[in-house]
């Protein structure tokens, strides 16, 4: 097969080109795309012709699906598949927000949150908007001051389906629906055993605080190490076009979608999870 590879910024990203994600690839092929994966952390294949069933094998070039936990965002027709569009936090005709419009990494309340996060999209803003930003956890972490490595190594933050200073338009639970979502403890300073480097994991609206410290104190150092993990030099913004596949690491970036285009303009992508470890810390 002849697959080329493209960088997509100097630290993350990488266009896989000469790749057909709709038909059988030979084991090669499957171990050099994990390998890019890894290093790269978001890998984009342009160009796919993916129906759910085809999309769900492509996804799972990557490991195993986990099942969305919203059953309303299931594809009725392939639940294995589920939707992210523009319009799923529509209520009563009144457009509020879109989903996962802040730096994040996702589910991170899991004991083991998904280690990827795939989507496809199906349509696209005709006016070329709806943009995916993505930040390298890694090279910040790798910036960071030697003494600010010291202070949050070993530091946990817990992470439960609504933190502490929660202001994200989200979807809706109901109360029994709330009380089900589980919470966890998490390395702040996270090792990814598929590369062996450390990323920051945060995720701000997720948080309820770090045990042994002060809630000011917590959110303050929290949100100094999202400043810093969340600043352009480190950020890759994939501009989507239809037929587009993306994956990317939850334990090497944050990411989160744009909204400055025109919200009547729609935005419809199929959508899994890959299943992840519990999280391993710097020294692990
Ligand atoms: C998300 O997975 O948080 C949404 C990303 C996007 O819609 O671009």
């Amino acid at each position: 097969m002849n697959m080329q590879v493209r960088s997509l910024t100097e630290l993350i990203g990488a266009e896989i080109v000469g790749v057909d994600l709709g038909k059988p690839l030979d084991e090669a092929t499957k171990s050099r795309l994990y390998q890019y994966f890894a290093d790269r952390a978001v890998l984009v294949f342009r160009d796919q012709d993916l129906d759910p069933p085809r999309f769900a094998a492509a996804a799972q070039l990557f490991g195993k699906i986990i099942p969305e936990q919203f059953d309303n965002y299931r594809l009725p027709e392939y639940p294995l598949v589920s939707s992210l569009s523009n319009r799923d936090l529509e209520q009563a005709g009144e457009r509020r927000a879109v989903r996962g419009a802040d730096f994040h990494t996702d589910h991170s309340n899991y004991a083991a949150p998904p280690k990827a996060t795939v989507l496809y999209g199906v349509e696209i803003p005709p006016s070329g908007g709806g943009d995916t930003e993505f930040a390298s956890v890694q090279a910040a972490y790798d910036d960071l001051p030697e003494a600010t490595k010291r202070r949050i190594a070993g530091l946990k933050a817990v992470h439960a389906y609504r933190g502490a200073r929660y202001d994200r338009k989200a979807t809706d639970l109901t109360p029994e629906l709330l009380a089900a979502t589980p919470s966890a403890a998490h390395p702040i300073a996270r090792r990814n055993p598929d590369n062996g480097r450390i990323g920051l994991y945060l995720s701000p609206n997720r948080v309820t605080g770090i045990p042994g410290i002060g809630e000011d104190e917590a959110f303050a150092l929290l949100a100094g190490l999202f400043d810093h993990a969340t600043q352009d030099k480190y950020i890759y913004r994939h501009k989507w076009r239809k037929g587009d596949m993306v994956i990317w690491d939850n334990r090497s970036v944050l990411h989160q979608a744009t909204t400055d285009y025109d919200m009547n303009e729609y935005r419809y992508l199929y959508r899994v999870l890959i299943e992840g470890e519990r999280p391993l810390a710097e020294a692990a």
